[in-house]
């Protein structure tokens, strides 16, 4: 099979033209730079609802917020707790996943239409940083303290170190995809981070920081925090699309054991995700308690293997908190999101006159 295209190589002269038949997610040797005609018309349409979905963090008014956080007696220590280590865990995390679609991931994957996405992800994700600092900053937190959890809190550190490995091995200058073998690498890589980042280890801190805006409390934070979730959720989708799509043009890469692999990779995930649940909240507040963030945590594994059609670790898991669900269904959402959006798509005009 072999490597594919990176669209690097001078335009041959003449060439025939690029078919849709042609176009492969991985190992693709028809141009890259021509964007039409779509194959995956899913990427696409994920592109387009991205950017209709566009928000800048600065438009969510911080004033409660701020107010709150310098009230001697507006909050617990344990939600100042919860606070500070989910912006310590999110404001490096968000540029991890950065780094591995810029560096690791997008020279891989040899489709136009997914690396238009892709683009718009990074993009997002830069966004994203940029909402947890200007979170950090309106409250007046100790910057040097909250960016550096990742080396000081270990929770933090593990789940970072855990995704770390993933882009380190395709960051690699002489790695390419192109064998079975490396094939497999380049899927580990999209399942550590489409699966196991964007789809497990930010939920806890979702929950949390969505807990308190339902009891009122850091409102702001807590819309900045929807918005993400918002964008995260199609992050993921987007991933698991690839994922599978890439199976089912190679479907040789799904062995028993490479299945055997990513079971115990998601399940390392889960333990991992569990430590930081309770290391943010050692004691039940918000009406949340370890336990439930455990039966939570086996419910999304359960739900992100059958994404990928592997079979469930967790036989019998339920989810504990319906109303993440409801965030997530964003046509049952309070309109705030559908004002937003009609906003951009009119205020992004325009004007010649
Ligand atoms: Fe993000
Ligand atoms: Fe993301």
């Amino acid at each position: 099979m072999g490597k594919g295209a990176s669209g690097l190589e001078v335009p041959e002269f003449g060439a025939r033209r690029v078919g849709v038949d042609d176009k492969r997610i991985i190992n693709c040797r028809a141009d890259l730079n021509q964007l039409v005609p779509f194959k995956y018309n899913w990427a696409w349409d994920k592109y387009i609802t991205a950017c209709a979905n566009h928000w800048m963090p600065q438009e969510i008014n911080m004033t409660a917020d701020i107010a709150l956080w310098r009230s001697p007696n507006g909050l617990s220590e344990g939600e100042r707790r919860i606070i500070k280590r989910n912006l310590g865990f999110f404001s490096t995390a968000d540029s991890l996943v950065a780094n591995n679609i810029v560096l690791g991931v997008y020279r891989h994957i040899t489709n136009p239409e997914c690396r238009q996405y892709l683009l718009r992800q990074a993009f997002e994700e830069a966004l994203h940083t940029h909402a947890y600092q200007y979170v950090i900053e309106s409250l007046g937190l100790d910057e040097a303290e909250v960016f550096n959890m990742y080396r000081e809190v270990p929770s933090i550190h593990d789940k970072a170190a855990f995704e770390l490995q993933f882009t380190d091995e395709l960051g690699d200058p002489n790695f390419t995809t192109g064998t079975p073998a490396s094939d497999q690498r380049l899927l580990r890589n999209l399942i550590g981070f489409y699966v196991i980042m964007e789809g497990l280890f930010f939920y806890v801190g979702f929950v949390q920081m969505l807990s308190l805006g339902r009891r009122n409390k850091m409102v702001g934070a807590a819309e900045q925090f929807q918005y993400i979730l918002r964008d995260e959720s199609m992050h993921c989708n987007f991933g698991i699309d690839v994922i599978n799509t890439i199976k089912q043009e190679n479907p040789n890469l799904w062995t028993a054991a490479f299945q055997q692999e990513i079971r115990d990779l998601i399940s390392e995930g889960v333990e991992l995700e569990l430590a930081y649940a309770a290391d943010t909240m050692p004691n039940g507040i918000l009406g949340l308690n370890a336990s439930m963030f455990s039966e939570y945590l086996r419910y999304i594994a359960n739900r992100r293997c059958a994404q990928i059609g592997l079979e469930e670790l967790y036989v019998g898991a339920n989810n504990p908190f319906p109303w993440m669900s409801e965030m997530l269904d964003l046509k049952k959402e309070r309109n705030f999101f559908e004002t937003r959006v009609i906003e951009y798509q009119t205020g992004g005009a325009l004007r010649w006159d």
